[in-house]
């Protein structure tokens, strides 16, 4: 389906009323047999004439819209292949692994049967907190994201094309064995969805890990307001970010810290601590975890999250 019209039909999906859900469905399979009509006809004119609600009614929901199809296109799908199951650059450790590793450590003599992998994207972390757990849900916002993750759990398998320099690419074929997760397929679950709008099925969890998540969302203060509703007592919550906000995914209002508050520095922290303090203590804060995305064959970016451990105690 065009990338227009889809970007549209996102936008009823976040409205978050089930027919318009529906609707949405129904029109991706129905894209799915069209493709030569929906190439034709690439302007909105056309998506207008199909909306089944009009624009203008559409209802602005708290913390809806923002980020439109940044997580959808081929480029970043095949980026995150690569940093989810490809070659570890300059020496820093696999990412989604490394994070994984240490929210085990974490639970480390805690009850781990169920956790919950909040943007989990192509899904590494969430097979490796498989490692540990009887069962992890992995959940992303991004359809081509799920849909790799899903690949993986069902083919064992994944093939993508990596960007190396303007339009040249190289082909590579990853495998869950290789990394020793052939085991973990079974414990795993993949779905599509929004983690400011949890479906209620998704909750008496353990562990939640929300991996470089809340600096992308439209409105971070109504997740960690709700996020409690999900775990156990005695669960714990592990964020890790590198707190880079940007308008571009979450309006200025919306930002939790970075910035100055009543004269003084006012950092992500202290806005996830005010947050979450009505139900959460923080257990800590002492680890840092650098990762490295290869964009092109010349180009990485290389940041350094924050993480903070946070357990349920109301
Ligand atoms: C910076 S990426 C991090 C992905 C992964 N956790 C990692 O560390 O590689 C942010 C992820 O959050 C997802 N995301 C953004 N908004 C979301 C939402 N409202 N609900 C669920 N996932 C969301 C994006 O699709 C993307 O996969």
């Amino acid at each position: 389906m065009h990338a227009g019209a889809e970007k549209v039909f996102q936008r009823f999906f976040r409205t978050g009323k089930t027919s318009i859900f529906l609707s949405y469905r129904l029109l991706l399979i129905f894209g799915r047999f069209t493709q030569p009509f929906f190439a034709l006809t690439q302007d909105t004119r056309f998506i207008n004439s199909i909306s089944i609600v009009p624009f203008s009614s559409i209802p602005y929901r708290e913390g809806s819209v923002i980020q439109d199809n940044y997580y959808e296109t081929d480029d970043q799908i095949a980026v995150y292949s690569e940093f989810h199951y490809g070659t570890e650059y300059f020496d820093v450790a696999i990412y989604p692994k490394r994070c994984a590793e240490l929210c085990l450590s974490f639970m480390d003599g805690r009850r781990k049967e169920r956790s919950l992998d909040l943007g989990c994207a192509v899904g590494r972390s969430t097979f490796e907190l498989a490692r540990g757990f009887d069962s992890v849900t992995g959940l992303d916002f991004s359809r081509g994201f799920i849909r790799v993750a899903v690949e993986m759990k069902e083919k064992g398998l994944i093939q993508y094309a990596l960007p190396e320099e303007g339009e040249l690419v190289s082909h590579h074929e990853k495998r869950l064995a290789e990394f020793g997760l052939a085991d973990t397929q079974n414990k795993v679950t993949f779905r599509q969805g929004d983690a400011q709008d949890l479906d209620p099925s998704l909750t008496d969890y353990n562990l939640i890990f929300a991996g470089n998540l809340i600096d992308r969302l439209p409105n971070p203060a109504q997740f960690l307001t709700h996020i409690h509703e999900r775990l156990r007592i005695g669960g714990l919550l592990i964020i890790t970010s590198p707190y880079t906000w940007l308008p571009d995914f979450t309006p200025r209002e919306k930002w939790i810290g970075g910035f100055i508050k009543d004269g003084q520095p006012f950092t992500t922290q202290d806005g996830m601590t005010g947050l979450l303090s009505p139900c959460f203590e923080l257990i800590d804060d002492t680890h840092q975890v650098p990762f490295v995305i290869r964009e092109t064959r010349r180009k990485f970016q290389h940041t350094i999250a924050a993480v903070t451990v946070w357990e349920r105690v109301n």
